[in-house]
């Protein structure tokens, strides 16, 4: 059966906008178990723009399902994920002027590095992914790593259109063909929604998909109306309690 893993950066990019303490980033994975995802992603950034080494110590210990750390190759991420012990981690390439990944690692041109990290994470008895690009190069040098896990990289297709979002879909479906030939578990991430997941599902031997961006703005809109008519019936409560009655008296 295919797994959804949830990306909830977001809801710490709300919680760090007003430096609150809430919404609670584990309130919103306990949410996000309650409804049947089968993981919880989150993302320690070098500049800690949204998610915090606390939310992954907490998540770890507080969630019922699989905790996957997305983290750039970097001493300093590195060890904290060796201390955590996320059950993945799923490395990406890191930009600090960057919204979002904006790609897939350079497993290619970066093996020597990737290739001790892949090996101290798996040591460390965490799963490791690695996110690449649907390039038959990329796959082959992840295999080569020894890495267990690839996460395609899907950004290029979700935002392509006509002849272009064929032609990426064709690749990621011969990605995906070649990377379990190679005996890798298949992941799928980014840019991924209710309006193109039907043409996700053509790519074969997906494993799990990681979704974020769109789940937590449908959440939004979602739950707009109920957090509207809880402070309304708040205010309404209020207004007709002594206290209410003594300010305005
Ligand atoms: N997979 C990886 C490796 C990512 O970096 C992200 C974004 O943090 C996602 C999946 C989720 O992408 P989106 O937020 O567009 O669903």
């Amino acid at each position: 059966m295919l797994k959804l893993g949830v990306n909830i950066d977001h809801v710490a990019t709300v919680r760090q906008a007003r430096g609150t303490s809430y919404p609670s980033v584990l309130d919103a994975a306990m949410l996000c178990c309650a409804a049947g995802a089968h993981g919880i992603t989150v993302h320690l950034r070098e500049d800690r723009r949204h998610i915090q080494d606390a939310d992954v110590a907490l998540l770890k210990k507080s969630i019922p399902v699989p905790l996957n750390l997305e983290m750039a190759d970097v001493p300093e991420i590195v060890a904290i994920a060796l201390a955590i012990k996320p059950d993945e981690v799923c490395m990406v390439p890191e930009k600090r002027e960057e919204l979002t990944t904006e790609g897939g690692l350079d497993v290619v041109g970066g093996r020597a590095s990737l290739a001790q990290t892949v090996q101290a994470v798996q040591g460390g008895g965490i799963a490791c992914s690695l996110f690449i690009d649907a390039d038959p190069a990329q796959i082959r040098a992840a295999a080569e790593l020894g890495a267990m896990i690839i996460e395609l990289h899907t950004g290029t297709f979700c935002d392509a259109s006509g002849t272009a979002a064929d032609d990426e879909l064709e690749r990621l479906i011969e990605g995906a063909r070649l990377a379990h030939s190679l005996g890798l578990q298949v992941n799928a991430g980014h840019g991924i929604h209710l309006g193109n997941i039907d043409a996700i599902l053509r790519i074969p031997h997906l494993h799990t998909l990681n979704i974020g961006h769109s789940i937590v703005a449908r959440a939004v809109l979602i739950g707009m109306t109920k957090a509207v008519t809880e402070m309304l019936e708040r205010m309404s409560e209020c207004e007709s309690s002594p206290i209410r009655a003594n300010a305005v008296s």
